[in-house]
């Protein structure tokens, strides 16, 4: 087993799997009696989150993507009730660009579909799908056995549309007038009973989520190289936010071994007023 260490609010080295399932996440949102949104990104040193692929797509590119940052990735998602995601990821997914956000069907994931089970989980979270034009077909795996596909709109779309998917999905959620709105979302998801909503999407839903100020948590790995380009995605797109939206560090690892001894750090920010009470349960522990 590999380690980590972890350099903030105590410093201490840690077993590497398990870093984030430990932030145990399902704990801290029953303390709040609400729900709790949570999201995170690899990203360059200049901000880049996503670069043109070959094929002229946005994607996450192979100077970002890792092994240990994809597992603590899994871990965040293994976690949740319901993963929010986006019209794009489904047409990736129609274009065969695109897996299983969760991957508990990969062996090297296994002891997270394990952990799933003993808290009482499905092995797969449900999904949620933002979409303004709802322009993309829903393949039949992902709401195979079972599970929920919740698609999320605004009041301006069309509703043939809605019709079509709610002939095959079940509800349509309406969560804003010409988009969908942050606070609409959570509210109406954690009215259905989610309350641990990861967001596995990309720079317009974290803005449109950080406009709200409904964003709880954000995890960041950091990989130390500058990518540039003039064409790529960074971590929120969208209007000047303001007030901006603050985080409180939680906690920082460095993680030694990624990258081929490169390196990278991974960082835990609670956003918004919220304390850090994450922080002060681990100072408190280390005493
Ligand atoms: N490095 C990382 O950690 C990381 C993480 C996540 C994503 N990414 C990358 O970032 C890129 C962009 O990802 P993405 O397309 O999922 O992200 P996005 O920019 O958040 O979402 C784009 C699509 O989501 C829908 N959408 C977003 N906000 C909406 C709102 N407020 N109301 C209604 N619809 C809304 C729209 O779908 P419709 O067009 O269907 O209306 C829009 O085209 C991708 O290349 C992805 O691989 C990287």
């Amino acid at each position: 087993m590999s380690r980590i260490q972890q350099l903030y609010p105590i410093c201490r080295d840690l077993p590497f799997p398990g870093v984030y399932l430990a932030h145990d996440l399902r704990a801290l949102a029953c303390s709040r009696h609400g729900p709790l949104v949570y999201a995170n990104y690899v990203a360059s040193l200049d901000g880049r989150i996503a670069l043109p692929a070959p094929d002229g797509h946005l994607g996450v590119p192979p100077s970002l993507a890792n092994e240990r940052d994809w597992r603590l990735f899994q871990e965040l998602a293994a976690q949740a009730d319901l993963i929010l995601s986006t019209g794009r990821y489904l047409r990736d997914w129609a274009a065969g660009r695109a897996q299983e956000i969760l991957q508990v069907d990969d062996p090297r994931f296994e002891d997270l579909r394990t952990w799933r089970v003993s808290h009482g989980l499905s092995p797969q979270p449900d999904l949620a799908i933002i979409s303004n034009t709802l322009d993309f077909p829903i393949p039949k795996v992902l709401h195979a056995g079972g599970r929920g596909v919740v698609v999320v709109t605004s009041e301006q779309a069309d509703p043939g549309k809605v019709q079509a998917l709610e002939e095959e999905v079940g509800p349509v959620i309406r969560a804003g007038r010409s988009h969908v709105e942050g606070r609409a979302l959570v509210d109406a998801l954690y009215a259905r009973g989610y309350q641990l909503l990861y967001c596995a999407a990309g720079p317009k839903v974290l803005h449109t989520l950080a406009r709200d100020q409904v964003l709880d948590r954000l995890y960041l790995t950091l990989v130390p190289r500058l990518l540039g380009g003039e064409r790529f995605a960074t971590l929120a797109e969208g209007t000047l936010l303001n007030p901006p939206l603050g985080g409180r560090l939680e906690a920082l690892y460095r993680d030694p071994e990624a990258l081929e001894g490169l390196g990278q750090l991974f960082l835990c920010y609670t956003m918004g007023k919220d304390g850090s009470t994450m922080a002060n349960a681990l100072r408190s522990s280390a005493h």
